[in-house]
């Protein structure tokens, strides 16, 4: 076989990052397990419980249910499911921040069911009046950010919780990549904090598990019945994931990242990732461009086309908001140096380009 897998020193925008070593390790020895068949394979179905308790540790919820999905992709979708399933109605509507993953417009093509979607305010979370505004009886879903892809904004979640439970409606929260920072913030995000039914926190992000493994949570089990189908040729009788066969490397990476690192040394990720957050977008500024105040260690700056391009072609792996500014997410693989070498890179390129920063006269 050739081509060996690329090395992360020049990834700078993924939600994504390298597993940590012992969830690289459970992932190979789990890889050619399939709990979407525990019948066959109890070992890794019981580990999965095990994935769950502990995911439901990090998200405030004592009696967790859900699974190990494929991503944050299959876990929102089947939390609109969920919802759709619920909710007797004709033409269901799902109200979601303007700041909601794309996955949301998968989810809403799939199920047949309309995104209704809210604006967000200055500063990239949901617009709470327009949001009050979008909520009817056709409402079967709202959905807030906690950790949004773009901003890394993390919108107010209790009181998204109460517009939902006013209009009967289920409220989710997409903590995908926020999950495993949030913890160790001031941010009201959890079950604990607010009226969540499900929620999407996946191990594959900023857990530093193997990907693929996202993280649908339940407050209640009984939510899960509305996924569930009969399953006549496996041991089990009923299956609530959306794939059929899954690897186990998902789940045998989840237990081994979470009981390895939470919560110290996911706090110790954390504290790294926002200095580095924050030192970024300090030099940033001196250089001259905008920058948008992080809060999640997520940078976004107002870099030119032609700048990001020309950084590309260094070899960065850069990639822009939907406004086409640049946007830096500190993973755990982001260090101090690699982002030091990045802002060498883009100074040089720009003065031999003659780009000018944004604002400079
Ligand atoms: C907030 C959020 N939700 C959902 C997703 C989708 O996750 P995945 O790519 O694992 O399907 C992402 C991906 O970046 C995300 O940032």
């Amino acid at each position: 076989m050739r081509g060996e897998p690329q090395s992360f020193d020049r990834v700078l925008s993924s939600m994504c990052t390298e597993p940590h070593p012992v969830a690289r390790e459970a992932a190979a020895r789990f890889l050619a397990t399939n709990p979407g068949d525990p019948g066959t394979y109890p070992t890794i179905a019981t580990l999965e419980l095990e994935a769950i308790e502990r995911l439901g540790e990090v998200a405030g919820l004592e009696e967790p249910a859900g699974y190990v999905a494929s991503g944050g992709t299959e876990a929102n979708i089947q939390a609109v499911r969920i919802a759709r399933e619920r909710a007797d109605l004709e033409r269901p509507t799902v109200v979601i921040p303007a700041s909601g993953h794309f996955s949301f417009r998968k989810a809403a093509a799939l199920l047949q069911i309309d995104l209704r979607e809210v604006p967000t305010d200055d500063d990239h979370r949901v617009d709470l009046a327009a949001a009050k505004a979008a909520v009817d009886e056709d409402t079967a879903l709202v959905v807030g950010v906690a950790g949004s892809t773009e901003y890394g904004r993390v919108d107010p979640i209790p009181e998204l919780g109460e517009l939902a439970r006013s209009v009967d409606a289920l409220f989710h929260v997409d903590a995908a990549w926020g999950g495993f920072v949030l913890p160790f913030t001031d941010h009201r995000w959890d079950f604990s904090d607010a009226a969540i039914d499900t929620m999407t926190i996946d191990p594959h992000k900023m857990g530093q598990a193997a990907v693929p493994a996202g993280g649908l949570l339940v407050r209640d089990e009984s939510l899960l019945d509305a996924l569930a189908v009969d399953t006549p040729y496996l041991e089990t009788t009923a299956q609530a994931t959306l794939t059929g066969t899954r690897s186990g490397a998902g789940v045998a990476s989840t237990v081994a990242a979470l009981a390895e690192l939470w919560p110290g040394g996911y706090a110790a990720q954390y504290e790294r990732s926002r200095a580095n957050a924050s030192w970024l977008a300090a030099r940033l500024e001196e250089l001259g461009y905008a920058v948008v105040d992080p809060d999640l260690p997520l940078v976004v700056a107002d870099v030119p086309d032609r700048a990001i391009d020309a950084c590309r072609d260094e070899g960065w792996r850069l990639s822009r908001t939907g406004a086409g500014e640049l946007r830096i997410v500190c993973m755990p693989h982001v260090t101090r140096r690699m982002l030091e070498a990045f802002l060498g890179d883009l100074e040089r390129v720009s003065q031999s380009l003659e780009i000018p920063v944004p604002g400079d006269d």
